[in-house]
């Protein structure tokens, strides 16, 4: 069976991920999506907890999607779900250049984990977390950017005025 693992912080789940989701998943027997515990370089916006819960409602079409969180390196949790696939998405040449040495270095330190990369619908290049995250600074919400549920989460915990407020 052929599982692949996706990776990331998730903070949150944005439409573009769920592009990338459904994609992958289409390519493997099974996806498993692992959220980051904790990202040394940025405060989250949503605990791990609400990171997971919102994935996997986004998820809960997706039969063969599993979303689970993972602590350490990538490769140890890899190995530990019976995989030897990482996929990333891919939004433009900034991104590969990142991920071409994360992806050679997990490669040659785990002895074979390959990454695959999908490039990003045109439609979603312009779509991050990180935008999301900084309007939501401003109380401004990006519906064309997040899942329904993840706007819904967002305008329930007053991070963001309801688009009704906005109007
Ligand atoms: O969504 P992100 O923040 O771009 O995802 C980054 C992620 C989670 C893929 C990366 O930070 C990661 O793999 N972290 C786990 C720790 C690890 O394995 N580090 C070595 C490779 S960077």
């Amino acid at each position: 069976m052929s599982i692949v693992v996706y990776p990331g912080s998730f903070d949150p789940v944005t439409v573009g991920h769920m592009d990338l989701i459904r994609r992958a998943a289409g390519l493997f027997d099974q996806l498993i999506v692992g959220v980051l515990v904790n990202s040394e370089k940025k405060t989250p916006l949503f605990s791990l907890e609400e990171r997971v819960i919102m994935l996997r409602d986004a998820c809960k079409d997706l039969p063969n999607v599993s979303v689970e969180s993972f602590d350490g390196l990538l490769i140890d949790f890899v190995r530990a779900k019976g995989s030897n696939t990482i996929i990333r998405g891919l939004r433009e040449l900034m991104d590969f250049e990142m991920e071409l040495q994360i992806a050679q270095v997990n490669r040659v330190v785990s002895g074979g984990i390959e990454t695959l990369f999908l490039p990003t619908d045109p439609s979603y290049s312009d779509v991050s977390s990180s935008v999301v995250r900084e309007y939501a600074r401003y109380q401004v919400a990006l519906p064309e950017f997040v899942p329904e549920n993840v706007l819904d989460t967002m305008i329930k915990k007053g991070i963001v005025k309801s688009a009704k407020q906005e109007d």
